[in-house]
């Protein structure tokens, strides 16, 4: 009988982390980007929602989560290309003359996901937490951190904007190949669901990828 240990030693095991851990990651952007929302509404409401973010001891909790969610999928594709490369034991990355150019690239855009989320840490969660951060007032008149100027000021540049929208894309491509083959990875791959799978996965990703570019663009056009 194998233990869980060994099940997520073993190749498979490995997919199926890859793929929950992917599928937990999916449903961050979700949530990030509804929390995001308030940048186009209610610049206070927005404050008061990072304040949230980063005060509430269950959020805290959860980033904890997120960070080993973010470690386990990078740790474990960096794992399963190598095997695949080596004596490919387990083919992952299917067949080259029949793949897609996404399922081809999923470690080069990957890498770049992760060197646009570190630039992203950076700007905006370093920033927030250790940076010397403009003060302003909530609902009730109380002194907050204002996370909305920072966001303005960092997407007034066009270079920076520019970083996004491109980052943005690739990680649309790196969805839309990621949703469909995390569901195969559990075990979902039938003929009946596999097509509604793969367009719930474009439909997904597209969806997420003009969500996130829509922050940029706004705050670019709001300057002109
Ligand atoms: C234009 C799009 C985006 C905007 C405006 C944005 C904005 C922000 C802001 C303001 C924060 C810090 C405050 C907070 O926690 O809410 C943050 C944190 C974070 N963002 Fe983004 N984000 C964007 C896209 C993304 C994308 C695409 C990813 C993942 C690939 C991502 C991953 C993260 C992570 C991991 C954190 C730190 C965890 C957290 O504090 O919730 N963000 N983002």
């Amino acid at each position: 009988m194998s233990t869980n240990a060994g099940l997520f030693s073993s190749s498979l095991g490995k997919k199926y982390l890859m793929a929950i851990t992917g599928l937990f990651l999916c449903s961050f952007l979700i949530i990030h980007f509804l929390g995001n929302i308030a940048l186009f509404t209610n610049p206070v409401q927005f404050n008061e929602y990072t304040r949230f973010m980063s005060s509430n001891p269950i959020i805290r909790v959860m980033e904890i989560v997120l960070v080993l969610g973010f470690l386990t999928h990078i740790i474990d594709a960096i794992i399963l290309t190598r095997a695949n490369k080596k004596a490919q034991p387990v083919k992952y990355a299917m067949n080259k003359n029949k793949s897609s150019w996404y399922s081809r690239n999923m470690g080069l855009t990957g890498t770049i996901i992760l060197v646009f989320l570190i630039l992203h840490l950076q700007s905006f969660w370093y920033e927030y937490k250790f940076g010397e951060v403009l003060m302003t007032v909530d609902s009730n008149g109380n002194e907050i951190k204002d996370m909305f100027t920072i966001v303005k000021t960092a997407f007034s540049e066009w270079w920076y904007s520019a970083i996004y929208i491109l980052a943005m894309i690739l990680l649309g491509s790196h969805l839309n190949h990621g949703f469909q083959s995390a569901f195969q990875s559990v075990g979902l791959r039938h003929k009946k669901y596999t097509p509604t799978i793969k367009m719930l996965g474009a439909g997904f990703s597209i969806s997420i990828t003009i969500g996130f570019i829509s922050f940029p663009i706004y705050f670019f056009i709001i300057q002109l």
